[in-house]
């Protein structure tokens, strides 16, 4: 389902969100907020709304970023039925179907290795504060198919801040929940879990990288990693892991789940590179989900469209090699 596309000449100084009604999400809080009679009638008292955004940014305003495309965002409901989310299967409509059992509330993050503050925290506490952007970001998956997403979270470099990053770190690692009992896919031997990816110190600290928490400017849903994710868009969109609980800072590469799986076809880096193809299948173009009567095909770019900000990062590095 696409909105209707608002000629820009119109539309000078809004941003996409601001031209988008606000989307409902039917979780519990909301139905706490507004009550059952307000979600029948499609739409919540607006103090209950600003009650529940409040609740969710610590009433910290949502800025717009010059980092976001101009792109026009895919639709919440291509965004939040074609997963990957292994942890709830292996189909792109698995997550759709199993992810809203996933229990996000209470939500504790351990920080550890190098670092000045490690610890066990409540998601609040870690990253209550830390100032929350919008950022419309290209999402390019290695299997060749791409979204526009808006998301809606915080700088990692702010995070890596507050917690205190010791001089001899030069990695950090993330970890995905494993919980069975709530995630299908793990009770099954699909990958090795937990969900495990990370990147260069300079990588995480590039001002592009952010931790989400929320989408179209409303909570994350579940299907797309919620309460918090990484989102590192010059990278193929597995390099993003979902539903964090640990953050290691680490002197060593960390270990990443597709890269261990099989580092012939999936590299540490993984560069978003149309000049570099995947073993069994061609990276030159992507199909963009929802785009064009015929699904037609565009161009891939080099580090998905954000080489300006990000190719100092790999200067002098043959990126054949360092795929
Ligand atoms: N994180 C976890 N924990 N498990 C996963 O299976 N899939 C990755 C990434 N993060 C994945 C994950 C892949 S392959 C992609 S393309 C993106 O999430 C998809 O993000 P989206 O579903 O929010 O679009």
């Amino acid at each position: 389902m696409r909105r209707t596309h608002f000629p820009k000449a119109f539309t000078p100084d809004l941003g996409w969100a601001d031209v988008t009604p606000k989307p409902l999400f039917m979780n519990r809080r909301a139905l706490m907020a507004g009550g059952a009679a307000a979600l029948a009638a499609g739409a919540l008292p607006r103090a209950a709304l600003a009650a529940w955004e409040d609740d969710w940014t610590g009433g910290e305003e949502i800025a717009a970023s010059r980092f976001s495309t101009d792109e026009e965002p895919n639709s919440l409901d291509e965004i939040t039925n074609y997963n990957n989310f292994f942890e709830f299967g292996t189909g792109k409509e698995d997550p759709a179907r199993n992810a809203d059992a996933l229990t996000t509330e209470p939500w504790e993050i351990t920080v550890d290795g190098l670092v000045e503050n490690p610890g066990t925290y409540d998601l609040a506490e870690l990253v209550g504060g830390l100032p929350l952007e919008e950022r419309i970001y290209r999402l390019r998956c290695v299997e060749a198919w791409s979204m526009v997403i808006p998301w809606v979270g915080f700088e990692l470099r702010t995070l890596l801040d507050r917690i205190g990053v010791r001089p001899e770190a030069r990695f950090v690692g993330f970890e995905t929940l494993v919980r069975p009992e709530e995630m299908p896919g793990q009770r099954r031997g699909i990958l090795e879990w937990p969900y495990r990816d990370g990147l260069r110190l300079d990588e995480a600290r590039n001002p592009l990288t952010i931790m989400a928490t929320g989408l179209y400017r409303e909570p994350l849903p579940n299907v797309n990693g919620a309460p918090i994710r990484l989102v590192v868009p010059w990278k193929y969109g597995f390099k993003s892991i979902k539903s964090i609980v640990r953050i290691t800072l680490t002197e060593e590469q960390p270990v990443c789940t597709w890269n261990q799986q099989n580092p012939r076809e999936y590299g540490f880096y993984s560069n978003v590179n149309p000049n570099v193809d995947h073993p069994r299948w061609s990276q030159a173009t992507e199909r963009r989900i929802g785009g064009g009567l015929f699904n037609s095909r565009q161009p891939t770019q080099m580090f998905n469209g954000y080489e300006e900000y990000v190719a100092d990062l790999y200067a002098g590095m043959d990126l054949s090699e360092h795929f």
